[in-house]
């Protein structure tokens, strides 16, 4: 007998376009589709061409025509601000419109872009909410982002208009957007009309009439209603690492999209319309977009935004505080939180204090879920812990234990089965499929499922290049790992430069671009080494210019303050150190690994190649200067 699980996984493979057109009747339609699955310019495949749709109707108004009108749609959870809002379907049609209609007064129209720089309120969610109404491309940038990331991304989307607020609250530290936001337009080539800004109780932002326009306006502004737009029409761009500071803005489309972030509310978080469903990331990731902002909205379900940290909020029993006052039903979110957490509150006490019947499972993404984590939370949460592996470019889970198909027993370190939809196989360098057990690059058979990324916004040929070209046939996920016996999967470490902070991903790549316009930097490398909190941190290895007279420390502090201002405090790069040389290849190569293993204290064996042995001493001394090597990924800053 084959369960739910294993009777959808194989349906998704051998009838795609059956499976995927029996999920997408869970949707409005204006039109329906022409084809299910257009494979007419491979191996860029299209979902629903010919059909028409509008998210943000799929989101909120077919819920109020349906009598959800009066349920909350969005919980609004601010320890930082000592605020708690519940807003219905219905406010949040009417706060959605009218912000739509204040946008379409500036100048929005259907395809035309907009930025959004916001923390964790719900008008971020409003704003996102308004340009899909709109059929406007939202673009979110993470608020732990400089003004020089965001001009990066001002200049590649050229937004009509940029959404944002007076201030971010990080904790106890108020950190004024405007002048971030102000600086990152002066650096910018393309220059929006308008900004419009929430102006926060904290702090006011200084305006520039008639450019900066108050949130508040929307208030007087004719609601919008909802335009209809082409299924495969741009949703949003969301921009996340590549190999170099250029970063990739991945596209997403609204039909196959709202599809395929439908039925995972089912099928994989096991969530019922009107069921609480938290996703404790940032709106700025993509955790954020998918299950923050679209797919509990898409299934009728209250969605939360949370304005805090899992500690210091004001303490270790933050998430459990809010799984009991707001009777959440499922929590998603990073390991980092739970290690966080841990860390403070070791034996889980303050969990005592509250009433977590209402929490029927755990979800963890973002990074590889260690099994000491995992376990204390299967132990002390008593629900079943569910490791799923995705990415941005895929917008959904690749791997995961589909609680609403079928629960299987849980391996800790993997996440366990590939989702219906994917094809997950892995292969070896030649090209060949990997064994049971034997590590390789894991890649997805073409056709991606819906939902997934389609092109890159304005490079094409960069997402042919770095997803499609090394394995024709197949979407190059960039990471390793291995599939078991039994099917279950396992995410070993990336294949390129990309690390993994606090569950954030980052390039080190583009450290490096930082690191090397100091003018006191010859030549630098930037690896991830093992932290026990935050999973990787950035350290950097900087050699200096001949005739500096400089000490190292203070090349050191320029360099870290460097990157925080380029890359912005997300990057987390505090360490570096100065090192004469930089191992290498006889043909130049700098031999980062090898470095990754000493940082990591980890057995290293001499690379055959090298160059000149005696650097890796040289580098195990550096390291050691600055406290790693003995404790390992505990830098002393
Ligand atoms: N705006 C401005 N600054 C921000 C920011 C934002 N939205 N988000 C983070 N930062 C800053 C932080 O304040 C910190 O600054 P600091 O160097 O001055 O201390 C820096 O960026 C690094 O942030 P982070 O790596 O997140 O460290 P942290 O100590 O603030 O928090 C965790 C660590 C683990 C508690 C936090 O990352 C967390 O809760 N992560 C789990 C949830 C999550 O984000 N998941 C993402 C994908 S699912
Ligand atoms: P992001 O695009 O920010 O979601 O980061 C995606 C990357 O994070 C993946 O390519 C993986 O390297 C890593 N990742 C995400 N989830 C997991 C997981 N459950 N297990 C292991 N690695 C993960």
């Amino acid at each position: 007998m084959t369960n739910a699980y294993q009777q959808a996984y194989e349906r998704s493979l051998t009838d795609p376009e059956g499976f995927w057109a029996e999920a997408a009747k869970d949707i409005h339609w204006y039109k329906t589709w022409d084809k299910v699955l257009d494979d007419s310019r491979k191996p860029f495949y299209r979902w629903f061409t010919g059909g028409e749709v509008n998210t943000c109707y799929n989101a909120i108004d077919r819920h109020v025509k349906a009598g959800r009108g009066a349920q909350a749609a969005i919980i609004y959870d601010s320890p930082v601000t000592d605020t708690v809002k519940t807003i219905t379907y219905d406010e949040l049609k009417d706060q959605v419109s009218r912000f739509a209609g204040l946008l379409r007064g500036l100048g929005v129209d259907k395809g035309d872009r907009v930025l959004l720089y916001m923390p964790m309120v719900a008008e971020a969610v409003v704003a996102m909410l308004a340009c899909a109404r709109l059929g406007a491309v939202h673009s979110v940038v993470f608020g732990g982002f400089a003004s020089n990331e965001l001009a990066t991304r001002i200049n590649d989307a050229q937004p009509k208009v940029i959404v944002s607020a007076s201030c971010g609250i990080e904790t106890a530290r108020v950190i004024p957007y405007k002048p971030l936001l102000d600086h990152a337009i002066e650096l910018a080539d393309h220059k929006p009309a308008h900004t419009v800004i929430l102006q926060r109780p904290q702090v006011a932002a200084a305006m520039t009439a008639p450019r900066d326009v108050d949130w508040a306006e929307a208030a007087k502004a004719d609601p919008a209603d909802c335009v209809p737009v082409a299924a495969t029409d741009p949703l949003y761009i969301l921009y996340t690492s590549g190999t170099t500071g250029q970063p990739k803005g991945v596209v997403r489309d609204n039909g196959g999209h709202m599809v395929a972030l439908k039925w995972t509310m089912k099928n994989v978080y096991n969530i019922e319309p009107g069921q609480v469903f938290w996703a404790a990331s940032d709106v700025g990731w993509v955790v954020g977009h998918s299950y923050i902002c679209y797919a509990p909205l898409l299934h009728g379900a209250t969605t939360v935004v949370y304005e805090g940290k899992p500690v210091g909020t004001p303490d270790a029993g933050a998430f459990w505080r809010m799984i009991s006052q707001h009777k959440i039903t499922a929590l998603f979110t990073a390991p980092t939180a739970f290690r966080a957490i841990k860390r403070e509150d070791p034996n889980a006490e303050l969990l005592g204090k509250y009433d977590m019947s209402c929490l029927k499972a755990l979800f963890l993404a973002g990074e590889r879920s260690d099994p000491d984590t995992i376990k204390w939370a299967q132990t002390n949460l008593k629900v079943p812990v569910v490791d799923h592996w995705w990415q941005t470019e895929t917008g959904w889970a690749i791997a995961a234990n589909c609680l609403g198909l079928h629960e299987f027993p849980v391996k800790p370190g993997s996440p366990t089965k590939a989702a219906p939809g994917w094809d997950l196989q892995v292969l070896d360098e030649g090209h060949h499929s990997c064994k049971p057990g034997q590590t390789g690059s894991l890649v997805v058979k073409l056709p991606l499922p819906p939902g997934t990324f389609y092109t890159l916004w304005n490079a094409e040929d960069r997402f042919f290049e770095s997803y499609m070209a090394e394995y024709p046939g197949f979407y190059k996920t960039a990471d390793a790992g291995m599939i078991d016996e039994d099917g279950y999967v396992y995410v070993m470490s990336r294949t390129d430069d990309i690390i993994n902070v606090a569950g954030h991903r980052l390039s080190t790549g583009q450290m490096e671009e930082v690191l090397a316009s100091h003018p006191d930097v010859a030549e630098c490398a930037v690896i991830g080494v093992a932290d026990q909190l935050k999973g990787q941190l950035p350290l950097g290895f900087i050699c200096l210019k001949a005739g500096v007279t400089k000490s190292d420390e203070q090349v050191v502090k320029e360099a870290v303050k460097l990157v925080r201002e380029t890359i912005g405090p997300v990057a987390a790069f505090k360490s570096c150190t100065v090192v004469k040389r930089l191992p290498k290849t006889r043909s130049g190569k700098i031999l980062r690994g090898t470095m990754q293993k000493i940082a990591d204290n980890q057995d290293y064996k001499m690379p055959a190649t090298i160059d000149d042995p005696a650097i890796l001493e040289e580098i195990d001394e550096s390291l050691q200067s600055i406290g790693y090597s003995k404790a390992r990924g505990e830098a002393v800053e």
